[in-house]
């Protein structure tokens, strides 16, 4: 990091993803910036004038590497270094030294903490393939529609031409199926319709989910709210948020409903307020946070890295394109999705930015 007007440049450091500090010749701590305070559990008041020594307890090496850089006159890093925070928690950090020529500091040092580096190289990944996947099946699915009308059509005329009855069956074979596969197409189309951007809350949005889920499973379903009613509302596309939800929840239900054990079905809502949260390569200040917990079998381990996959099913009659629709709904919102699953507990947790560049009666930014 080129700096040299550096205490100019502090101001833009408090919005920055990676945790930063400033030191001075005497390597005491003179800056710390709002990510570092989060990742080391210390405020900047408590950080001012402290040793480097207190996130570097081999001060040797430290001191070792930041002449390295001085004589080179550039960055040194170092990709995976254990630190120690006040609370006694370890924390596994990739480290950038960069020298800076300022009578007031004298380096920088840049952290990120690793497995943040691995989950956003992760999500890109994740992100990359998922736009291919989808690009790829509305291609498909453009391409089977057409024809598709044309056999069920041609079907439909061979019926009505058709004197026994019993040969009646195989036509109404491959309207039924045309009609299946037609539905599959509908589906894969639909997250290409332009989002309605409105004003939305949250709960408005779970309230709807959770009347829908009771009356397709009156039977024997508990459906627990546990709501921060001080959210606010924020731009977003309530039927895409009401379906992505729904794909969720109703998964849930249908997976412990094919629960053996006698078990009463439980359906959990949670939603939290979080802040400074980063994901997508950017950081958040304000966050939704909502968890749908359900107390089902969990999902089998073989499946649970493919399961936002299209046309990726453990069902005997899943399309397989509930998670995959659901995530492309809250990608459209900048938010993300997360699972995590064992036997007799799985979580859905969406992450819905407040902030987050939508406009109303417009499109993405
Ligand atoms: N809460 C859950 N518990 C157990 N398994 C789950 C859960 N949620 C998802 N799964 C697994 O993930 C798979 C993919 O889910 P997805 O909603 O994308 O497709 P589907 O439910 O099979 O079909 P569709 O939703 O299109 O009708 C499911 O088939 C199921 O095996
Ligand atoms: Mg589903």
């Amino acid at each position: 990091m080129a700096l040299v007007k550096i205490k100019d440049n502090l101001k833009g450091m408090e919005d920055q993803a990676t945790a930063i500090i400033v030191c001075d010749k005497n390597l005491k701590i003179q800056y710390i910036n709002p990510s570092a305070e989060i990742l080391f559990e210390l405020s900047h008041g408590n950080a001012l004038n402290e040793h480097i020594e207190l996130f570097f307890e081999d001060i040797d090496f430290f001191k070792e590497a930041l002449t390295q850089a001085k004589k080179k006159q550039s960055s040194y890093r170092e990709h995976e270094y254990f630190i120690k925070t006040k609370q006694n928690k370890t924390i596994c950090v990739s480290f950038t030294i960069t020298p800076i020529e300022q009578n007031e500091f004298d380096f920088i040092v840049e952290f990120i903490q690793m497995d943040q580096q691995l989950r956003v190289a992760k999500e890109e990944r994740m992100f990359i393939q998922q736009q291919a996947n989808s690009e790829l099946l509305r291609n498909l699915a453009h391409e089977i529609r057409n024809p598709l009308g044309g056999l069920r059509g041609a079907a439909q005329l061979l019926e009505s031409e058709l004197k026994e009855k019993s040969l009646k069956e195989y036509t109404q074979i491959v309207i039924n199926e045309a009609d299946r596969l037609q539905n599959l197409m509908n589906k894969l189309l639909t997250p290409h319709q332009l989002p309605v951007y409105k004003k939305t809350n949250i709960h408005e949005v779970l309230e709807r989910v959770r009347s829908l889920v009771l009356s397709e499973f009156p039977d024997n379903l508990e459906l627990i709210r546990d709501y921060d009613i001080s959210l606010p509302e924020f731009i977003g596309d309530r039927e895409k948020l009401i379906q992505a939800v729904l794909n969720i929840a109703r998964n849930g239900v249908q997976a412990m409903s094919h629960n053996n054990t006698k078990e009463k079905m439980n359906l959990q809502f949670i939603t939290r307020a979080e802040s400074q949260i980063v994901f997508h390569k950017k950081k958040h200040t304000t966050a939704i946070r909502l968890d749908i917990i359900d107390n089902g079998p969990g999902i089998k381990n073989e499946l649970l890295d493919k399961i936002f996959y299209p046309l990726v099913s453990g069902k005997e009659t899943g399309s397989g394109l509930g998670l995959s629709l659901a995530q492309n709904f809250i990608t459209q919102h900048n938010g993300m999705i997360d699972c995590s699953s064992e036997s007799g507990q799985t979580k859905f947790s969406i992450i819905l930015p407040i902030e987050n560049n939508l406009k109303i009666n417009g499109v993405v930014k």
